[in-house]
């Protein structure tokens, strides 16, 4: 196991050896805390601020899971919690720039609440120079922890607690996977399902395969076990995760593939399936066949292209053409119509030029994209996109983006016109933020769908919808009885 430790014996991240990948098997770690810290939060309280995706949501509810099997009980108000975790993104850099803006708060707080430990843990603890920013100039922050240590949070918090010395442990490691770990979910009827770890893509602009570690499956008994006692518990929807779902149990050496996975998945009862994200290379035949067979899989997919040039995609290393890309939305839609399709684009690539974006914005039409998370490029130290030459300037960059985003709402739109007089599926998730006497939740296609009706013992069903109305971000219907 490659570690790099300081001078004060603190065990700290190298992008260097991140970028490695031995050839070692990955270990499964069965979670288990030992007598010394089973009470370690007796009578104390925490709160966990998320930042980023899904993956981190899900990493949360492990963390609150562990916490609370020490004692701990989640605060009302996270200004009184005795312990406050930081769950951080480094994907870009305005998600760093946020955090290093919360914890200016945090240390007003801990002034007046000495007592309070304070830890960073997730992406940017990954990323060496974040660390040496936070030993150096963080002193009020008590845990620093990677994406790989969670398991040993109560050894971290008690060494905070009883040693007084800024608890640091963020390995260079591949990773292993954690079985086992309680968890304390958000949602009584929607749940985050990791099945694979890491990612070993090197896309050249991303972080990710740095600060996540090698991809590597949970074996397929531990994700049917969860997915089956999710059934029992009442559960309605999963969302499968991983950085690259689509590459599921290439590591594990057998020819059990996503697809295989999702007819698994189907045949638990679970009512609606989603996963996010996959890779278009490895979206295979059965992958989309086991798509278009299983009723639970819903008819959406986020499938990240990222540039519609070939050249851009060639030095992003994203080892498709255009073409392909395309050819598997072809197949995609041929297998099951009326599939949603939405993606992630990245805009002002080092290099790229006018022309190359150009492609970009013909290929949001020709793929009919029903939404896209646009991102301008973001500078990551440490990738290969760092070093590339970046002469176009940021207000350029600024222009082509409120272009791209125009192409892509006009998706948004002809995504939800297309339901005007169906009726449509909707899970239930509660009354309308925006409406008072509207109840709201998601169709099969993952539209945000709005309804009259008061009635809270809805919240968790699937119920149908007429829809008469469409707009951009939503759509409002009737329900059908
Ligand atoms: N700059 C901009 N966007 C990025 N993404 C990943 N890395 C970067 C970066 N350096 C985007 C990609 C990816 C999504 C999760 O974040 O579009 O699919
Ligand atoms: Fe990053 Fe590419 Fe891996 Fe996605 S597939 S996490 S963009 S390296």
């Amino acid at each position: 196991m490659a570690k790099c430790v300081n001078k004060e014996n603190m065990v700290l991240p190298s992008l260097k050896e991140a970028r490695l990948r031995r050839n070692f098997k990955t270990e499964t770690i069965k979670y288990s805390v030992i007598d010394k810290y089973a009470h370690l939060g007796d009578g104390k309280s925490y709160y966990i601020y998320t930042y980023g995706c899904q993956g981190n949501e899900a990493d949360s509810e492990i963390m609150a899971g562990i916490l609370e099997s020490i004692g701990y009980k989640k605060a009302i108000d996270p200004l009184e919690a005795d312990l406050v975790l930081l769950n951080t993104c480094a994907v870009r850099e305005n998600a760093e720039q946020r955090i290093w803006g919360v914890l200016g708060q945090l240390k007003g707080r801990k002034r007046n609440h000495p007592d309070m430990i304070i830890g960073i843990c997730g992406c940017m603890p990954q990323e060496e120079n974040a660390t040496q920013k936070l030993i150096e100039s963080y002193p009020f922050v008590d845990l620093i922890f990677g994406t790989h240590n969670r398991g040993n949070l109560p050894k971290l918090i008690y060494q905070a607690y009883f040693t007084k010395e800024k608890a640091v442990e963020v390995l260079s490691t591949e990773g292993n996977i954690l079985e086992g770990a309680p968890k304390v979910r958000d949602n009584k009827f929607k749940a985050w399902v990791h099945i694979m770890y890491g990612c070993d893509e090197f896309c050249t602009y991303c972080i990710v395969p740095y600060t996540r570690g090698r991809e590597r499956s949970r074996a397929k008994e531990d994700i049917l076990a969860e997915v089956n006692e999710l059934v029992k518990e009442g559960y309605k929807e999963i969302t499968l995760l991983g950085q690259n779902v689509n590459a599921y149990g290439k590591d594990l050496g057998n020819d059990y593939t996503f697809g295989d996975l999702l007819r698994d998945i189907d045949k638990t009862g679970i009512e609606r399936v989603r996963f996010t994200s996959p890779h278009p290379r490895d979206m295979d035949e059965n992958a989309i066949s086991a798509m278009a067979e299983c009723k639970s899989v819903m008819p959406h997919l986020h499938f990240p292209v990222q540039s519609g040039n070939d050249r851009v995609l060639k030095i992003m290393n994203r080892k498709y053409t255009r073409e392909e890309y395309l050819y598997k939305i072809k197949r995609l839609k041929e297998e099951i119509p009326g599939i949603s399709i939405t993606t992630d684009i990245i805009v002002g690539y080092p290099g790229e030029t006018r022309e190359e974006f150009n492609d970009t914005l013909t290929l949001v039409e020709e793929a009919g994209f029903e939404g896209a998370f646009t991102f301008i490029y973001s500078k990551r130290e440490g990738t290969p996109a760092a070093k590339m030459e970046d002469p176009i300037s940021d207000s350029e960059k600024h222009k082509w983006f409120d272009e791209l985003k125009k192409a892509v709402d006009k998706g948004y739109l002809r995504g939800t016109e297309r339901f005007v007089g169906e009726v449509v599926e909707v899970l239930v998730d509660g009354e309308s933020k925006s409406d008072l006497g509207m109840m709201s939740g998601y169709s099969k296609h993952n539209k945000l769908t709005h309804f009259k009706s008061n009635d809270k013992s809805l919240i968790g069903k699937i119920v149908k919808v007429k829809v008469k109305e469409a707009k951009s971000w939503f759509m409002i219907g009737d329900l059908v009885e």
